[in-house]
């Protein structure tokens, strides 16, 4: 199977994007929802959560684990992939979702100037800062922290004005920051679920691009590009869905971030 790793819900929207791309493949997706959200807690908890979310998926038999967490991605990869994969099991994979869509942002934009919403914790590690950079050093990148915006969604209040009046604040921010944006990445996974809010307050010449697409096309690159991981990955085309909340928790919230009914079942990582 291929692990997709995320806090709780919002990797669900990742995930249907894989699913949609990678319709034979066999997934086991982790909500680590017990703990959510992780964005706002320090760089020690988020590593020791994630390294343990990817320990269980491993144990699992998950070649190739993708956390599907822009949080968990800045703050827990690289120090996974570095100090701890190494140690635990060489030959398996851990990948974030940072770097594969910081490869593509520059396709979106003509002005140049791009725009970065996320958590507390995506935004000031400035991860999207250092690793667009390295590809675009030309484009200009902006960036603004939106806290409220993830507690709004896990409350299930996407269409509540409250939430419209967040939204406009936190891009107005951004692009007071750099009027020149034309192009502002949703870089949360709760925040496809406000596609329609981000169009409504934004003005016409910027456009709000959400991670799915992007990351499924990246993940069937990677796996053409890496036939000896690809060739133990599981194809039956089933989807695992865990929780270390309890399933009927999961089953209920999940429905704003999955299209139809699901079950789970609660695990103790
Ligand atoms: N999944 C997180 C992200 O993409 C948002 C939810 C959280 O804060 O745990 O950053």
């Amino acid at each position: 199977m291929i692990g997709v790793f995320d806090s709780g819900f919002g990797g669900l929207t990742i995930l249907r994007d894989l699913v949609k791309k990678l319709p034979t493949y066999d997934f086991a997706y982790l909500g680590d929802n017990s703990r959510a959200p992780y964005g706002n807690r320090s760089f020690e908890t988020i590593y020791r959560y994630t390294l343990e979310a990817v320990n269980y998926l491993f144990s699992l038999g998950c070649p190739l684990v993708l956390l599907a967490c822009n949080t968990a991605s800045a703050k827990a990869l690289r120090t996974i992939q570095q100090n701890d994969l190494p140690q635990i099991a060489p030959q398996n994979r851990v990948l974030g979702i940072i770097r594969p869509m910081s490869e593509e942002i520059a396709n979106f934009t003509k002005t140049g100037h791009i725009g970065i919403l996320g958590t507390e914790g995506t935004i000031s590690s400035e991860s999207y800062l250092l690793e667009i950079a390295k590809f675009y050093p030309n484009l200009k990148v902006s960036q603004t922290a939106c806290p409220i915006l993830v507690p709004l969604v896990e409350n299930g209040l996407q269409n509540h004005p409250a939430t419209e009046i967040f939204v406009q604040e936190y891009t107005s921010e951004i692009l007071g920051i750099d009027p020149q944006i034309d192009t502002l990445l949703l870089a949360c996974t709760h925040y496809p679920l406000l596609e329609k809010v981000f169009e409504k307050v934004l003005p016409p010449t910027v456009r709000a691009i959400a991670q799915g697409k992007v990351i499924a096309e990246k993940t069937a690159n990677y796996l053409s590009r890496h036939p000896e991981i690809d060739k133990c990955i599981s194809k039956n085309g089933t989807v695992k869905f865990l929780t270390t909340d309890s399933a009927e928790f999961f089953n209920k919230g999940a429905k704003n971030f999955w299209n139809g009914e699901l079950q789970s079942k609660s695990v103790a990582v």
